[in-house]
């Protein structure tokens, strides 16, 4: 599929997508949702593709927000409607099953705060600012920041960002652990790849079923989340990749896992 606002490209089995408007800081409009969406649908029924970088082009911006041209001539129904389909693009990306390191190159702000939150992790160039200035608007978040946000940095943390719609430079973004690490900007796309492909180097079985657990097993009950764990690991005990990663550990030698 080739896209107008998404730039996709594919290396060694990892999705490099990069928002691409950065005359607009790469603000969020519908089709760079409905793109993204068709993006990560694609790199997620792709046995080729195991992991994704997300970054944003240019030299300021991850993503400033939502389009906030599109936000002001929303009626009712269609905001509730933008919001219900973006917070599905968004729950793709955390569901995907594969490893999503978001390269928070810039401003990441209202929706493109909600998409890093998304990811599985956040690495930041120095330059990063995050936040929630959607109440500077007269809006709120509606991709699922009043969500995600307190579930990751607290409900304190969060709710002084989503009230005051101030930004965190990046280094304040670390302390809260809203973001894993921040780097020199020229280090922030080869490490963000090495960091997957360390991650990919394990069993595909082993990532896909850990995301799965971390991401259902938050939102139950915590004997059920266990119980759901316990299930998982003995299912991965009848994978080939089981035998193998613990069989080429005894004999000292590297595993090639097959994911399966
Ligand atoms: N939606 C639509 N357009 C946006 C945008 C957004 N969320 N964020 C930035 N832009 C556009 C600007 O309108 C401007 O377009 P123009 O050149 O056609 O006028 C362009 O991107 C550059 O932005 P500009 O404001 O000139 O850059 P800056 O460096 O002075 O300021 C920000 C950067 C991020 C502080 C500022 O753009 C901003 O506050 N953006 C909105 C952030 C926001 O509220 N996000 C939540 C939306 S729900």
């Amino acid at each position: 599929m080739s896209y107008q606002n998404l730039l996709v490209e594919t290396r060694d089995g990892i999705a490099i997508v990069t928002i691409n408007r950065p005359d607009k800081l790469n603000a969020l409009n519908d089709r760079t949702m409905h793109e993204l969406d068709a993006a990560f649908a694609a790199i997620g029924s792709d046995p080729a593709v195991r992991g994704a970088i997300l970054t944003g082009a240019g030299e300021k911006a991850f993503v400033a927000g939502a389009d906030i041209g599109e936000l002001s001539t929303q009626s009712p129904v269609d905001g509730k409607e933008r919001s219900i389909r973006g917070q599905r693009v968004l729950d793709r990306i955390e569901n995907l099953g594969k490893p999503v390191i978001a390269a928070v190159n810039g401003f990441a702000l209202g929706g493109g705060c909600e998409l890093a939150l998304a990811c599985h992790v956040r690495i930041a160039s120095e330059n990063a600012r995050l936040g929630t200035p959607e109440v500077k608007l007269g809006i709120m978040c509606g991709y699922a920041g009043t969500q995600r946000l307190p579930r990751l940095v607290g409900k304190g943390r969060a709710l002084e960002l989503l009230l005051s719609g101030e930004m965190l430079d990046a280094q304040e973004a670390l302390r809260i652990g809203l973001v894993n690490r921040v780097l020199p900007k020229d280090k922030l796309l080869p490490e963000c790849e090495a960091l997957l492909r360390k991650m990919l180097a394990n069993g595909p079985v082993s990532l896909r079923f850990t995301l799965e657990v971390v991401n259902a097993g938050l939102e139950m009950p915590l004997a059920e989340a266990q119980y759901l764990e316990a299930t998982l690991f003995g299912l991965i005990c009848s994978t080939e990749d089981m035998k193998e990663g613990t069989r080429a550990f005894l004999e000292k030698r590297a595993a090639k896992f097959q994911g399966r």
